[in-house]
């Protein structure tokens, strides 16, 4: 059975006809864009827009993520030069994990950071079967080596654990932070009491975001989640933002064949984008899901 509706040819097409960029990796995007300037038509250069961190750290609001990648779906030359591609359209922010691939993927990403390491916004993550004892330090330590840097940019608790290991969580990830070995720290599949449960707990306020699922077919963090984020002015970063292997977008008959494109009165065209890439607290735009973007 055919699950896309468009091919992989037909549906880059589209991205390059409307000016998105999604290179052969899924794109994972960061909202709460805060600088936002439409483009002025076809053939205008999209501004750059970025997301700022609790920190004051701005990131791209669009990132890559390399869940599959370094584990021999692709040759390795062609997913390299499909995340350097990425990185020099400004999608400078990457997302790994230390057990995508049993840490493949981030000795993948090495070879790629090698030589523009500051260049690049670097996310990775610890599982919640890690956290006991010491074990942050050491999948930090894990990480950093695999990945062949001295610090990574955002460290990411991988799932929940239970309310009572929470303060151990954040005081580990704040030694790193000391340390200089993580410049920020956040979670992730958080739901709203977990939210609460972690700014409860001393310096659990200084989480620098939340990553979850979040795609036009996939919306269950709007009533609560995002607007909990919103709240406390916190970034939400959206995870699986084509529906991730079980709601793919493409695949679904209403979202793959909608226009992309809204025509103004000057008749330019203007793509939409996901809301995800815009600002948590951005008016509700007439399509549900979607804002327009440059
Ligand atoms: N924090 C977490 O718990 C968590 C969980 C999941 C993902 N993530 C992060 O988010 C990133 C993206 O998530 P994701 O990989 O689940 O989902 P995604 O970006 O929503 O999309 C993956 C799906 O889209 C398909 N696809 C991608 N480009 C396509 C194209 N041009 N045409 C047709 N189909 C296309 C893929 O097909 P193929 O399989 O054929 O390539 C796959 O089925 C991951 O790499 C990871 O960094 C985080």
């Amino acid at each position: 059975m055919n699950r896309h509706l468009l091919n992989r040819r037909q549906f880059s097409a589209r991205c390059a006809a409307f000016g998105l960029s999604f290179p052969a990796l899924s794109a994972m995007l960061a909202p709460q864009a805060t600088a936002q300037v439409l483009g002025t038509g076809a053939g205008s250069k999209p501004a750059a827009r970025t997301v700022k961190l609790p920190d004051g750290t701005t990131v791209p609001p669009l990132g890559q993520g390399c869940w599959h990648l370094g584990q021999g779906r692709h040759p390795p030359a062609v997913e390299e030069e499909a995340l350097r591609t990425g990185i020099s359209l400004g999608m400078t922010l990457i997302d790994t994990s230390g057990n995508y691939g049993n840490g493949r993927s981030e000795q993948f990403i090495s070879h790629v950071l090698a030589g523009q390491r500051e260049r690049i916004f670097l996310v990775t993550k610890v599982e919640a079967s890690e956290v006991s004892g010491d074990g942050i330090a050491r999948a930090c330590a894990a990480s950093l080596a695999r990945l062949g840097t001295d610090h990574l940019d955002l460290y990411l608790l991988h799932s929940p654990v239970p309310s009572a290991q929470l303060s151990g969580v954040v005081a580990a990830f704040e030694q790193l932070r000391a340390a200089g070995k993580i410049r920020a720290w956040g979670v992730s599949n958080f739901n709203v009491g977990e939210m609460e449960d972690l700014f409860r707990v001393p310096d659990g306020h200084r989480c620098a975001t939340n990553q979850v699922p979040y795609s036009l077919n996939y919306r269950h963090i709007e009533p609560a989640v995002l607007l909990w984020c919103k709240q406390h002015n916190m970034p939400v970063m959206a995870y699986s933002p084509l529906g991730g292997d079980h709601n793919l977008i493409v695949g679904d008959r209403t979202l793959a064949f909608r226009p992309w494109v809204q025509r103004f009165p000057d008749n330019s065209a203007q793509p939409l984008k996901w809301c995800a890439i815009g600002r948590v607290d951005a008016q509700p735009s007439p399509c549900p899901g979607l804002r327009r973007a440059q």
